[in-house]
């Protein structure tokens, strides 16, 4: 019973252990705009303006933004729209639009990497699919003539149909098994308007776009597999533990009663086999001795009754 208790205790702390390591994760920013504006701040502190126009960066941010990597570089808009730009996974063709630009424009890539892109589950409706990269992300902020004073604003990158802007995964994907499997991962374009539009790839592990914004490879589940696992999965432990010490309590119970009952037996059988004795002695000492017995057992009113015939 006390071996049941304890595994019980260290299944159940385990869980909570579990669960509380899954809240700090998600406890803080959880809004994947306001990831983008602290994301955005950090650039704007460690911006090196002396750098060339068209060099790209590498912003490094603080320990806690753990596994966001940023790249960033500054073009003027004339250039940017004349012979187009790549920033990391994002190719920018020529004629691609910067609106509204006055003069420069600071084009931001984010790569969220496996932690932070998880956020993407809360903030957007994604049941029934699961990311297998990273979410990507470009965006463009004003840039003006000392980007250091005063705080940039976001602005536009768009560009027509016919010209996409083109995203390369390869070297991001994070789980090729479904590839291997021959399933294509869709490409999904998070939206500002807090909508996920799903797309075919236009080539292996390549997304189009026709605007700013964030990126992610998508491959559907199974339909039974539901998507809120992490949530599901740890109810699911709870529950079971729950049901697991329950169940390990009914079994004790179940067995201190059998052992009960078959202590309770064995001393019945144990007192039936002494009485016995004991009766069968007295008989044996009254048959020896031929006198009648004063003490009050049950055979007494025989002896006295097969007595009565002959008094001395
Ligand atoms: C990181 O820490 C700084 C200061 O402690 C805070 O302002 C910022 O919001 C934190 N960032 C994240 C992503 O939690
Ligand atoms: C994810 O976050 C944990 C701590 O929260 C950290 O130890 C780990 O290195 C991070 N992973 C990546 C890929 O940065
Ligand atoms: C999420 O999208 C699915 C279809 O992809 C839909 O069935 C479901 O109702 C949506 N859930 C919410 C909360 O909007
Ligand atoms: C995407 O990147 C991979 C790896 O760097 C490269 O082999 C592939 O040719 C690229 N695809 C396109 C369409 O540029
Ligand atoms: C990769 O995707 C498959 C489904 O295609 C999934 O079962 C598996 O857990 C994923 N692996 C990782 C490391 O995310």
């Amino acid at each position: 019973m006390g071996s049941f208790f304890s595994l019980t205790l260290i299944i159940l702390s385990w869980v909570s252990l579990l669960s509380t390591e899954a809240e700090a994760e998600a406890e803080g920013i959880r809004s994947a705009r306001l990831l983008d504006l602290l994301i955005r701040d950090n650039i704007v502190k460690s911006f090196d303006k002396h750098l060339k126009t068209g060099t790209v960066q590498t912003v490094n941010l603080p320990a806690n933004f753990s596994g966001i990597k940023v790249e960033t570089a500054r073009f003027r808009c004339g250039s940017l729209h004349r012979y187009g730009a790549q920033v990391k996974e994002f190719y920018l063709g020529k004629g691609v639009n910067v609106q509204p630009c006055a003069e420069r424009v600071m084009v931001v890539r984010q790569n969220l990497g496996s932690n932070w892109s998880s956020i993407y589950y809360a903030n957007y409706n994604l049941s029934g699919y699961q990311l297998v990269s990273p979410v990507l992300g470009l965006l463009a902020y004003n840039a003006g003539t000392d980007v250091s004073s005063g705080t940039p604003f976001e602005v536009g990158i768009l560009t027509r149909e016919n010209n996409p802007i083109k995203i390369n995964f390869s070297n991001v994907i994070t789980n090729t098994t479904s590839s291997r499997r021959g399933i294509r991962p869709l490409c999904a374009s998070f939206g500002g308007d807090g909508k996920v539009r799903l797309k075919n790839q236009v080539s292996h592990n390549v997304c189009v776009a026709t605007r700013h914004g964030h990126f992610g490879l998508l491959i559907e589940l199974p339909p039974s597999m539901p998507v809120r696992k992490r949530i599901s999965r740890w109810k699911l432990a709870v529950g079971s533990s729950i049901g697991a010490a329950l169940g390990a309590f009914l079994l004790g119970l179940l067995l201190v009663s059998m052992l009960v009952k078959v202590k309770k037996k064995a001393r019945m059988e144990e007192l039936e086999r002494r009485a016995y004795e004991e009766e069968a002695l007295q008989v044996s000492m009254v048959g020896h001795f031929r006198a009648p017995t004063a003490s009050v057992t049950r055979t007494t009113p025989t002896i006295e009754h097969e007595y009565t015939p002959y008094p001395s």
